[in-house]
């Protein structure tokens, strides 16, 4: 009997073998089709309401982030409400000026467009040995951190990493607990993300204390946060969702004015106690124009329209100025949001107090999946300012070793002003993702000639970390200058602020080039970036930031904002990993680092 069935078996083993592989293929088929990630393939059959199958709950984080997720495709009906579980509810306040109808999100089903992504092969695709290393290097401070501030400061908004004590500085509501969700998860600490969470539900965002807050701070690091943590994370739990709802209502309450135009520094105490606010004569622009990001996202994922409705009405007032300010393309950093008046200052540049205002208008359109008018109108306005930033804006320095680098500067009274800072360090990252949005070549090559001008003043400076602001001596044009300054000039010519404070703004653009055009020497670049950082600014607790980075030794002082564990480490740590973990072609980063699905992706 034996015998004859191993005869059998030894005759027909290769027919018996293609069996099994049919059966087994045609298995994983079916599972893959029930509990698969969504792709644009699966067109709800019900264009309102598309909710994607899940299998379970998330365990690997790599292996969720690319797969199975909750996350509706389209804009679900009914609304989704919020649970507000006895917090306070910014819905119940008095509307001073209500609207009777919204602008909607686009409709229609989005065709592909260009790839961001390098197309890594295979081999490039998951981290080497080498790379590995470095990530937990990085997971490695990121963990000493969280490990502080879990012990010292927990649902504070700050760690002092050199007392060790903690610091309340952006409404009192824990902002480096919120801001830290989405890196636990990317870096796979579930344990320590289901804690926080845990802690971030329990936040009540009712009106504290009788102080203003700056809106765009909320908004970017508590909507951002919770937002990146209910996407990351797939989309399967409804606190971060419904926390997420209640940040936004109060933000949403700051836009109750009489022209639609938010009140950037407003009091949540004024607002409760029923008392109308005006949107203020002279506010910074990132602060006027930086929630569009957020909002869009919100109206994505609750079908609520009055979020996207709120910042386009502020988009459709920056388009019809953009041609009257006194460089027309881009807006001042001083604008009136009363009147509305974008036009008196003469001031313009990419970086501080303008930077998210531009930086969001390449994420609006790949956010929208560049459907519709609305995408189209956030390009035309990407492309309008960066045609001015460009002839305007940005210089190549004069340096001993004639780099083919790129500063960008500022334009004042209509003259360049070639001062660099590490804010505006972004602008590489963000220029390289609209070269690749919109297919054109010159905006990826100042993106990188802009990124590598952050990565040489890095490398330059005398502890391998560049100041927060400089000045630098500007070749004549963009192409290649004699170095004519004395032999013993530094590399800048004045340091007008010599401090490092843990921010992320060059390994961001590091980061996107990296991801962009898949050369590893970013990775290198990262590398000497991070261990410059670590070594200067380790304290016995955390992280701290420095004082002067022209100084050896660098002395450290007292401060470690949220952003350092919400965003320089995440972008360390993403360089350093398998590049489909938050992929460019998947998610939309707000600019302060919090990833947000793409729908249809
Ligand atoms: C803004 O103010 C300037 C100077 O007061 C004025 O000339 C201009 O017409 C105003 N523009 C708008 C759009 O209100
Ligand atoms: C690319 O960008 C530059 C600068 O913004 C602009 O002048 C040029 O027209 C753009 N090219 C294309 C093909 O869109």
């Amino acid at each position: 009997m034996f015998k004859r069935l191993a005869m059998f078996v030894r005759r027909w083993r290769w027919a018996l073998i293609f069996m099994i592989t049919i059966v087994f293929l045609a298995l994983v088929t079916s599972l893959s089709a029930r509990f698969g990630p969504s792709k644009s393939t699966v067109l709800p059959s019900n264009q309102n309401h598309q909710l994607v199958s899940t299998a379970g709950l998330p365990t690997a984080s790599a292996t969720v982030l690319r797969g199975p997720h909750a996350c509706p495709v389209v804009p679900p009906t009914p609304v989704v409400t919020p649970d507000i579980q006895g917090h306070f509810n910014w819905r119940s306040i008095s509307t001073y000026h209500p609207l009777d109808s919204y602008s909607h999100l686009p409709s229609k089903r989005p065709s592909p467009g260009p790839a961001v992504q390098h197309a890594f092969s295979a081999t490039t695709k998951d981290a080497g040995s080498k790379t590995l290393s470095r990530q937990q290097a990085v997971k490695e401070s990121f963990t000493r951190c969280w490990r502080s501030y879990k012990e010292r400061a927990w649902t504070k908004d700050e760690l002092a990493p050199i007392s060790g004590g903690s610091r309340d500085t952006f409404g009192s509501w824990g902002a480096t607990l919120v801001d830290s969700l989405d890196t636990l998860w990317i870096m796979g600490m579930e344990k320590e993300f289901a804690e926080a969470v845990d802690a971030a539900v329990q936040i009540d965002f009712g009106p504290t204390g009788d102080g203003e807050i700056n809106m765009f701070e909320i908004i970017i690091r508590y909507l951002g946060g919770f937002l990146g943590a209910y996407d990351v994370s797939g989309c399967h739990d409804k606190r971060l969702l419904s926390k997420a709802i209640q940040v936004a209502d109060m933000a949403y309450a700051s836009f109750d004015t009489p022209n639609r135009m938010p009140v950037s520094r407003w009091s949540p105490r004024k607002a409760a106690n029923g008392e109308e606010q005006l949107p203020a004569q002279s506010v910074l622009l990132a602060e006027a124009a930086s929630a569009s990001v957020e909002f869009t996202r919100l109206s994505q994922l609750t079908g609520d329209m009055r979020y996207f409705d709120a910042i386009t009405r502020v988009t459709n007032v920056l388009e019809k100025q953009q041609g009257l300010t006194k460089l027309p393309g881009m807006w001042p950093i001083s604008v009136d949001m009363q009147t509305p008046n974008l036009t008196f200052d003469a001031f313009f540049g990419l970086g501080a107090m303008a930077d998210s205002a531009f930086e969001y208008l390449p994420k609006m359109h790949q956010l929208l999946n560049g459907v519709g008018p609305e995408a189209a109108q956030y390009r035309r306005m990407y492309e309008y300012a960066m045609t001015t930033a460009i002839d305007h804006t940005i210089f190549r320095p004069m340096v001993k070793d004639q780099a083919d680098i790129l500063i960008a500067g500022a334009n004042v009274n209509g003259h360049r002003d070639d001062k660099g800072q590490h804010l505006v360090c972004f602008a590489g990252g963000m220029l390289a993702l609209g070269g690749r949005l919109f297919e054109n070549t010159t905006h990826i090559d100042v993106g990188r000639k802009l990124s590598d001008g952050c990565a040489w003043t890095y490398k330059n400076a005398p502890n391998g970390i560049m100041p927060e602001i400089f000045s630098m001596i500007a070749c004549p044009t963009w192409s290649e200058c004699e170095y004519t300054l004395p032999s013993d000039s530094g590399p800048f010519s004045t340091v007008d602020d010599s401090r490092y404070v843990l921010r992320p703004e060059a390994i961001e653009s590091i980061f996107y080039m990296y991801r962009i055009t898949g050369e590893a020497k970013y990775q290198d670049i990262a590398w000497d970036m991070f261990q410059a950082i670590n070594t200067n600014t380790r304290t016995s607790f955390a992280n701290a930031a420095i004082t002067d980075v022209m100084k050896t030794p660098t002395e450290p002082y007292d401060s470690m904002e949220s952003f350092w564990l919400a965003e320089t480490l995440k972008y360390f740590y993403l360089i350093f990993s398998e590049t489909d973990l938050i992929s460019l072609d998947d998610f939309v980063l707000n600019t302060e680092a919090h990833p947000f699905r793409i729908p249809y992706r």
